[in-house]
């Protein structure tokens, strides 16, 4: 179905070099990857999706990022002071994430579970993360001029037309539904044509696009697309999607100056390797595929 395409072979996580960098390693050299995301309930509605963000940086720490900070969208809801399934996080809330200075060469993972307070922090990250890998509810609360697409000459301020012009590096990892809505159409329309629909997406914003489901589609501005063969029905269960952010989060933390679609390919290909090696009796869950 995709002759013009590249087709991407499962494979075992990367032999990243940044990590075989012997005794002079330390965890500043293995890259920061901060994840803003997760609402916390609120006493209103009682809703919270933390667990999200929690999952992203979760699996970001064990595909070996050097340090992984979790900024929480708070609800009415204390923040917990810790994860205790993994301490390492540090965990604060997005507006302590925002007032600190960002780490410099972090890679910023936005918008796993969200909700509707994403788009209240999503245009000081669209300003300030250089590379950033926008998910879930960070591509709801993406607005018009992003749907739209580039607008020439670009107004003044768009954030779009400046993460260009900086040669910011910004990835989107919609679903099918979510990709629909940034296209303006409908979950089949995608699927009819998923190769059409990631690339129409990468020209629109200058982002490279991972297209996901069975057959994730990776696709730049420029170059022929990456058709991931890996995975399978198993990966079907909630929380996949953010344990896939977490891991490309960390990919390009190791170092992505060469080729930005090549590296998160091999991060999808290694997501989609998980299933395929499990052996347990009962389908795995996304905590499974981080342990
Ligand atoms: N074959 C290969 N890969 C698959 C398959 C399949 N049959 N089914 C699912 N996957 C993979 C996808 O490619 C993706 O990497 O599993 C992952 C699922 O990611 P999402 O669809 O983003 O799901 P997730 O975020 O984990 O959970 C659903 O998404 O719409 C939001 O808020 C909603 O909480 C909900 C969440
Ligand atoms: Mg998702």
């Amino acid at each position: 179905h995709a002759p013009d395409a590249w087709l991407a072979t499962p494979s075992r996580w990367p032999d990243v070099p940044a990590l075989r960098r012997a005794h002079a390693s330390h965890k500043g050299s293995r890259g920061d990857v901060v994840v803003v995301g997760g609402q916390l309930p609120s006493a209103s509605d009682g809703v919270g999706m933390a667990g999200a963000a929690v999952l992203a940086a979760r699996a970001a720490l064990r595909a070996g990022a050097g340090r992984v900070y979790v900024g929480l969208l708070n609800g009415e809801a204390t923040l917990p002071p810790w994860d205790g399934g993994q301490p390492a996080l540090m965990l604060r809330t997005a507006q302590a994430v925002l007032a600190s200075a960002l780490p410099e060469q972090a890679v910023v993972v936005a918008g796993c579970g969200g909700g509707a307070s994403m788009a209240e922090v999503l245009p000081a990250l669209l300003a300030r993360a250089p590379r950033l890998v926008l998910d879930a509810d960070a591509l709801n609360a993406l607005g018009p001029a992003a749907r739209e697409g580039a607008r020439s000459p670009a107004a003044p301020g768009d954030p779009w037309a400046l993460r260009r012009a900086a040669g910011w590096r910004t990835v989107l990892t919609p679903h099918p539904l979510e990709a629909a809505r940034l296209l303006g159409t409908d979950v089949a329309g995608v699927q009819a044509d998923r190769l059409g629909a990631a690339r129409a997406l990468a020209h629109r914003l200058g982002a490279t696009i991972v297209l996901k489901g069975s057959g994730t589609v990776i696709a730049a501005p420029d170059g022929a697309p990456i058709v991931n063969a890996s995975g399978d029905g198993l990966l079907a269960s909630a929380g996949t999607g953010d344990v896939l952010a977490g891991l490309i989060g960390a990919r390009l933390a190791h170092g992505d100056a060469n080729d930005l679609p090549a590296a998160i390919a091999e991060a999808v290909a290694a997501h989609g390797g998980l299933t395929q090696r499990w052996t347990g009796a009962w389908p795995p869950t996304a905590t499974d595929l981080l342990d």
